[in-house]
């Protein structure tokens, strides 16, 4: 099925498509993202022929670079990044639609340049005036880069061209709505792809097919049959060399306001009533409105910062949070936030969410668990003093897959019960590997499918959800008073008792 980029026609999650011909033109072209994953997803969407042929990208960044270093550059990065080019004549074929253009992103002439190229591209290329730009920029430049845009009337044309948004989109409430204004003034929402990478992950999205296309879990996803849902995402690496960024973000920014909170929505949200984008963009909105930590008058019982200090990571020793290259020797910058929110609504009322990331844990592992209430009466007790509850685990990295866990009778004569996993994998069950995130991402942008990219007032009621917690931290504190985890172990004690005190404990990953 071919969609046309002249229909802005929301397709919602369908499959088999091919873009009409593009250029992507990527601003920040020299950057890490752009390398490491953007043109290898472009190159691997291409060699399985899911692109056409004309697919041109433009990378645009400050350095003087030509044509061919930009080649040179983006074939080290699919050759070390990501399967490697395949052959020779493949590659040649690539590097013919790649060009870069210098230009200083708040310069209205270095977009006249850079229009003056693209219009040249369409005649060589048959790219008909569409182009999707992806502002993979620090978030300092997505203010004048959008406003150079609409200046040079480059994204007038709501049905030809679209403008992709990394994140982090604000850094609060009130600077994501002055950025949502901005975009709003230069463009039309229905062009705007807000980037959480976490949508495209193949189990993030099935999480809706698991949800809404088997009859038998449905009925019990409420709080008449589940007790808690835990969601962790933990990681194993330390802030690397993004101390710039990072000390002025921390975990809550970093990850809970976009990755963990989307995770959130699309488990706890009420089925859409089609998988057309905005319907299902309606009832993450919906659920998000609906959510508030525990207690926001006594943050302490529903939010918890941590920061990793020295320890030990696969053998190796490894230096603390605030003794990394970059990061203020005082900072209170989370590296580890856990929080209880809490959802008003007829399925979920009384249905603790629990969620909690960092860096430096002793696993890199993310996922959803939902633990279901106990059984009304315990049968065995003459064999068990209690049995454990039903367990729902959705991996959505690594070892994707999901399990049940449920009690069952061991074998002999004796009447004795133990805890089993019924276990899906998808590496056994379809032996293949999923595909990056940004492989699918960039695919739908190009589709001009807006389904896995976030809407303003998703964005904006994610970062009201974590408000609270983000004034309270802001203000200066003693860098003492902010509870430290050694690296290589799991969250602070404090995050224990965060469960503790509701009688209920983490889920050892
Ligand atoms: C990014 C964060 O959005 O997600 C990083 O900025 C984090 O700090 C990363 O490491 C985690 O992504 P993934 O896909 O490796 O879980």
């Amino acid at each position: 099925m071919t969609v046309l980029l002249d229909n802005p026609l929301r397709i919602g999650l369908q499959q088999e498509r091919t873009p009409e011909p593009v250029i992507l033109v990527i601003f920040g072209a020299s950057g890490d993202l752009t390398q490491r994953k953007l043109v290898p997803a472009i190159y691997q969407l291409k060699q399985e022929r899911r692109l056409p042929p004309q697919t041109t990208i433009v990378g645009v960044a400050r350095r003087d670079w030509s044509h061919d270093y930009f080649r040179e550059q983006m074939r080290e990065g699919i050759e070390d990044f990501s399967t490697g080019i395949g052959s020779e004549a493949q590659w040649q074929d690539f590097a013919e639609g790649l060009y870069y253009c210098s230009g200083d992103m708040d310069n209205a002439e270095s977009y006249q340049k850079l229009n003056n190229l693209l219009s040249e591209l369409d005649e060589k290329r048959g790219t008909r005036g569409n182009r999707v730009f992806y502002l993979s920029v620090s978030p300092n430049f997505f203010k004048p880069a959008l406003r150079q845009l609409g200046a040079a009337g480059m994204i007038s044309d709501s049905t030809k061209t679209r403008v992709v948004i990394e994140k982090p989109f604000g850094k609060d409430l009130g600077t994501a709505k002055s950025l949502n204004r901005v975009v709003q003034n230069v463009c039309k929402e229905q062009q705007v792809y807000r980037i959480d990478h976490y949508l495209g992950k193949e189990t993030v999205q099935n999480i809706l097919v698991f949800r809404f296309a088997n009859a038998i879990f449905e009925p019990i996803w409420n709080r008449q049959f589940i007790d808690h849902v835990q969601i962790t995402v933990a990681e194993t690496v330390g802030v690397e060399e993004r101390a710039g960024y990072y000390d002025t973000s921390g975990a809550l920014r970093d990850m809970v306001q976009n990755h963990l909170l989307q995770l959130f929505a699309i488990a706890a949200m009420e089925c859409p009533n089609s998988l057309e984008a905005d319907s299902i963009r309606n009832e993450k909105m919906k659920v998000l409105q609906a959510t508030h930590l525990a207690n926001v008058h006594n943050l302490d019982e529903c939010a918890i910062r941590g920061q990793y200090k020295a320890g030990w990571m696969k053998g190796k020793p490894v230096p603390g949070y605030r003794e990394e290259p970059g990061v203020n020797p005082n900072s209170t910058t989370p590296t580890f936030v856990a929080m209880k929110l809490m959802v008003d609504n007829w399925r979920w009322n009384g249905v603790p969410f629990y969620l909690r990331t960092g860096k430096r844990l002793p696993k890199k592992v993310s996922e959803i668990t939902i633990q279901f209430k106990d059984v009304p009466l315990l049968l065995f007790k003459s064999v068990a003093q209690q049995t454990n509850p039903n367990i729902l685990a959705m991996r959505i990295q690594p070892n994707e897959g999901i399990a049940l866990r449920f009690e069952a009778k061991t074998p002999g004569p004796d009447l004795r019960t133990r805890t089993v996993d019924m276990d899906f994998s998808y590496g056994s069950s379809f032996g293949v590997a999923t595909a990056d995130a940004y492989n699918r991402l960039l695919l739908d942008a190009m589709l001009g499918d807006q389904t896995l990219f976030t809407r303003a007032d998703e964005v904006e009621e994610a970062w009201r959800v974590v408000t609270p917690a983000l004034n309270a931290w802001e203000l200066p504190a003693d860098p003492e008073t902010v509870p430290q985890y050694e690296a290589g172990t799991w969250e602070p004690s404090e995050a224990e008792f965060l469960l503790e005190r509701d009688g209920r404990r983490w889920r050892r990953l």
